[in-house]
């Protein structure tokens, strides 16, 4: 029986701003519990509002481990006013730009998870420069240009520790199936070239690789 998250998580999970549909949460949730057992931390690159984070952050805590979340809380290239996934709720009236953050910080009180949260707020690859700690998950939903894409790769992915998992979102290998662009999908591609990743598991456009081989020299 895989992992399930108990119905107040989920319902806490349904219930926040987002876009993961529920049985690709389910699949983030099964990949958490399981990469929980490495005992380190677990570690998501995009907040946005939480609704992600609660199910990391439940795994995390059945583990005794801390999550991790990176976002600048400014929104993505698609969030932004004007766009598709533009939310005007999200936007700060006193400085006219989105601030995610008060909302993220409601949904993990709602779901009572703000103990097992730590937030950091920057630019990933900022974050990931002065990061230093083997992870035992590392989850990418940011920035779906190829540029935020590759930089939360190099800046995260050497992180997972031997064993551990690398997720990532979004993941559409058909250009017809894409609604932000398929630079998640050359990640993953890039993810597998590297011999360093092996694909685990697919919930539609969640992947979930292990790491089965140590970073090699040349992969620096
Ligand atoms: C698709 S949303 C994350 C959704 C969230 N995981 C969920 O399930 O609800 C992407 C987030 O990545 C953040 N983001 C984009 N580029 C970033 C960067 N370079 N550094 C930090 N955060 C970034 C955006 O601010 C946005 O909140």
């Amino acid at each position: 029986m895989p992992a399930a998250p108990k119905p107040e998580i989920l319902a806490a999970f349904e219930a926040a701003k987002g876009f993961m549909p529920r049985h690709e949460g389910l699949a983030l949730y099964e990949a958490a519990v399981e990469a929980g057992r490495l005992g380190l931390p677990l570690l998501e690159v995009g907040t946005y509002c939480g609704r992600s984070t609660i199910l990391l952050a439940d795994a995390a805590r059945a583990a005794g481990v801390p999550a991790l979340t990176v976002d600048h809380h400014r929104g993505s290239e698609e969030q932004q006013p004007g766009w598709d996934y533009h939310d005007p709720e999200t936007v700060d009236p006193e400085v006219g730009l989105m601030d995610t953050l008060p909302t993220f910080r409601r949904t993990l009180y709602r779901a009572g998870l703000e103990d097992h949260v730590i937030a950091l707020v920057g630019r990933s690859p900022q974050v990931a420069r002065v990061w230093n700690t083997p992870l035992g998950l590392v989850f990418i939903d940011g920035g779906h240009t190829d540029e935020h894409a590759n930089a939360d790769y190099e800046g995260w992915a050497p992180h997972v520790a031997q064993d551990g998992l690398l997720v990532i979102h979004d993941v559409f290998p058909d250009p017809e199936d894409e609604f932000t662009g398929q630079a998640p999908y050359r990640v993953y591609l890039r993810a597998l070239r590297s011999g360093e990743f092996t694909e685990v598991s697919a919930a539609d456009s969640l992947r979930v690789l292990r790491r089965t081989r140590a970073r090699s020299e040349s992969s620096r």
